[in-house]
């Protein structure tokens, strides 16, 4: 069992928990994720690892509520455990000096965006960071963002806080005014792929990190399939990281969509009759 040792609301939905995680903790880099389970008969879902502390021996990990298990995962405090915690997963982030390098995060984005822009500002890399979110009740970790980069930039759909609009209009006017050598861009399927088709038209080399379903986390089950440049990869074992010219985000967006059904059940039944409403019990006796 995992315990969560602090909690965290940072808006609107959006938590943060540090789970002690020490062997975790001691292999995480930058760009990483975890596989977990709330309880014995939660579903796995993958989450960016968001920061890590070896020291300490935590994993922090931002989510945003939004369907059944992240909801639920909500309800934990410090104190209560998770039932599974695997990782570290995934290739971790490249880091090398690339010069000037915009960091772009997209709502809860902003959280794994975050230690591979520490990461590459440690690199040598100068950071300009775009923030963005629907609105200002969505925005965290500004201060942490601000802390790795040379310069920060916010935005939200509808004015509230920084510029009014999205952050590939703040990008293209980076872009155009002083020109980037990388753009890491980390949030919402249509977010990235607005980002890579924006940069696509400049030449800049793209870098998006992708969560799409995941069940075994090792590249046996095939459930995270992507395909990138024509050919079949697994987000877990290849990625999360890829090449934002080369994802085919259309059929990307309507993988993610398969279970939206049995997702928008799943939320209902427990919002109505709560946690393990649904249990079957497997060992054959009588419920
Ligand atoms: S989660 Fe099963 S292959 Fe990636």
């Amino acid at each position: 069992m995992y315990e969560i040792i602090e909690k965290e609301e940072l808006g609107a939905s959006i938590k943060l928990i540090k789970i002690q995680a020490p062997l975790v903790a001691a292999k995480a880099l930058a760009g990483q994720f975890v596989i977990l389970r709330v309880h014995e008969e939660g579903e796995r879902i993958p989450v960016t690892i968001a920061d890590f502390d070896r020291a300490e021996g935590t994993i922090t990990c931002v989510f945003q509520e939004v369907g059944r298990t992240t909801k639920e995962l909500g309800t934990f405090e410090a104190g209560d455990c998770l039932k599974d915690f695997v990782g570290p997963l995934g290739v971790p982030s490249h880091i090398q000096n690339y010069g000037r390098v915009a960091c772009v995060g997209g709502g809860v984005g902003v959280a794994p965006v975050y230690p591979i822009a520490r990461a590459l500002k440690e690199a040598g890399n100068e950071i300009i960071s775009i923030i963005g979110a629907r609105t200002k009740d969505l925005i965290f970790w500004e201060d942490r963002m601000r802390a790795v980069s040379d310069e920060l930039l916010a935005a939200t759909d509808d004015g509230s806080y920084g510029r009014k609009g999205f952050v590939t209009d703040l990008l293209k006017e980076i872009i155009e005014d002083k020109g980037i050598d990388l753009c890491l861009a980390i949030g919402p399927l249509p977010m990235m792929r607005a980002v890579s088709d924006l940069t696509r038209r400049y030449g800049v080399k793209t870098v998006v990190s992708i969560n799409t379903l995941m069940v075994d986390g090792t590249g046996m089950c095939g459930c995270c399939r992507v395909t990138v440049g024509g050919e079949t990869r697994f987000t877990c074992v290849d990625g999360p990281e890829f090449d934002g010219h080369e994802v085919d985000f259309i059929e990307l967006a309507r993988r993610s969509a398969v279970y939206k059904t049995q997702e928008k059940v799943s939320l209902d039944l427990y919002e109505e009759k709560g946690p393990r409403h649904d249990h079957q019990c497997r060992c054959g006796g009588e419920e």
